[in-house]
């Protein structure tokens, strides 16, 4: 066994950081210097972390004040060293220091949920005596973990977004092999050394880190593992969907986030900051950036003018800079690919209001108009801070369009009309509709989640507790 020491980390394997020789960089995304080198976990290391997940599962019990009191002190050791955490945020994700910080409060919230829900995991009576001939029988139901749960996480909010996943598998008496983001894994590691500290025996949390090609079908092929909890790119849920035959899961995809400011909005200021900067935010790299504005004909000029004003006011730069409005994109590629998703559009007749290019993986504010609908920009998931307003006058033809996607997480809408907004709550199809509010707020602790190719299942600690457990039914003969 060995420790962690300073940038250096291992995996995590029945309570111990295992190193190796084989290490892989994590780089510092707006320098590109040398931020941490982790241990690349071969497949043996995958399995005796499963091993060790599984048998720990098997054999020891945590009571739900026990998880409740881990999960609340790790919350606690969460605050001493917030500031810590989102340092690391901001160097290995490129997140403004301001952003990182406010997603690590979240990830604290997330935990203390998940906490309150370990002493709520409760059945339901059961009205046997309903059916005739069941009058000497009674039956109620108990929540029971799945067992050994396999938590696959994102780049994005490498702290919040992992927190979602083990805060809610803990607290429902589950374990848990994790595989963080290969660019992000140090916030998840920091994670895992915070979660131990605060008490939690070994084996109930392993870390495997490494690239997804080489754990991922290690991972998806152990049939021990009982759920598969991911967030990340519909190619790949599709793939852990496949894989995972009947086991379960629970996906957290994409989205192409639509957002509609109505005409008879009460204050178009605030809809216009909000729908650009929440397209910006953590360089649009959220499922649910705002990127499809559709606004009135009416308004849509003063709108658009509005819209180049405060994209043009970011500071795009270092994220450490306490002023940084927008970071670097998680990779130069990612950058290139956005850039060209731009030309693409360009190409075929778009017009670029502001920004559209980059320097490295700094991406500028960008604001695209006339756009169609199978353009890239619109009809697939962006990811970077790119945002096309389109105006619109019929209704009907602006639902159409909204729901003329294959994702659907969450969806935004801005007016004053009670029937409209109710009309969009209803026929908007999406996980999540937000009215006088952009496609990206979230309060973790709603239902999150998806239909279509933005996934299955929901996440929010109350409702990951009910996917990683199984009611199970309990009759008795009277
Ligand atoms: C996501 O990218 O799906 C998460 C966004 C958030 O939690 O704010």
């Amino acid at each position: 066994m060995t420790t962690q020491t300073e940038n250096i980390y291992g995996n995590l394997i029945n309570g111990e950081w295992l190193q190796s020789e084989d290490t892989f960089i994590v780089e510092n995304k707006y320098t590109h210097e040398v931020y941490a080198k982790v241990a690349k976990s071969s497949q043996e290391v995958i399995t005796n972390a499963i091993t060790n997940a599984y048998e720990t599962f098997k054999k020891v019990k945590l009571s739900a004040t026990n998880r409740y009191d881990i999960l609340m002190r790790a919350t606690q050791l969460f605050e001493e060293r917030k500031e810590e955490i989102a340092r690391v945020i901001c160097s290995e994700a490129g997140k403004t220091i301001t952003d990182a910080r406010a997603e690590v409060e979240r990830g604290i919230q997330t935990f203390i949920a998940s906490a309150e829900e370990a002493k709520r995991l409760a059945g339901q009576g059961l009205p046997i005596q309903g059916q005739p001939g069941n009058d000497a029988k009674m039956a109620f139901s108990i929540r029971v973990p799945v067992g050994l749960i396999c938590a696959i996480t994102p780049f994005n909010f490498p702290f919040n977004l992992t927190a979602h996943k083990i805060g809610p598998a803990i607290a429902a008496g589950n374990t848990v092999v994790l595989k963080p983001a290969e660019k992000t894994p140090v916030s998840a590691i920091k994670m895992a050394e915070v979660l131990l500290e605060a008490g939690l025996p070994k084996g109930f949390l392993n870390v495997v880190n490494g690239f997804g090609h080489e754990t991922g079908p290690v991972l998806l092929k152990d049939e021990r593992i009982a759920m598969y909890t991911f967030t990340g790119s519909p190619a790949v849920g599709r793939v852990i969907k496949r894989e995972s035959g009947i086991r379960k899961v629970t996906l957290e995809l994409g989205n192409n986030s639509p957002n509609i400011i109505h005409h008879d909005v009460a204050d178009l200021q605030r809809a216009v900051d909000l729908c650009v900067s929440r397209g910006y935010s953590n360089s649009g790299q959220a499922c649910i950036s705002v990127q499809r504005v559709y606004v009135h004909r009416a308004i849509y000029e003063e709108v658009l003018e509005q819209a180049k004003a405060t994209a043009e006011s970011f500071i795009v730069g270092n994220p450490e800079n306490e002023t940084t409005n927008i970071g670097p994109m998680i990779s130069v590629k990612e950058a290139e690919r956005a850039e060209e998703w731009v030309q693409e559009a360009v190409n075929a007749g778009a017009t670029i209001i502001t920004g559209g290019t980059r320097e490295d993986a700094l991406f500028k504010p960008t604001i695209l108009t006339n756009v169609k609908e199978d353009m890239k920009v619109m009809c697939e998931e962006v990811f970077a801070p790119i945002i096309s307003i389109v105006p619109y006058e019929d209704l009907d033809e602006l639902f159409a369009n909204v729901n003329d996607s294959k994702f659907g997480l969450q969806a935004g809408i801005f007016t004053s009309n009670l029937h409209l907004a109710m009309r969009a709550a209803q026929e908007l199809e999406f996980g999540g509709v937000n009215i006088n509010d952009v496609s990206t707020f979230r309060a973790d602790i709603l239902p999150y989640g998806g239909v279509k190719d933005s996934g299955v299942g929901k996440e929010g600690p109350r409702h990951a507790v009910e996917e990683m457990t199984e009611e199970k039914v309990i009759t008795m003969h009277l």
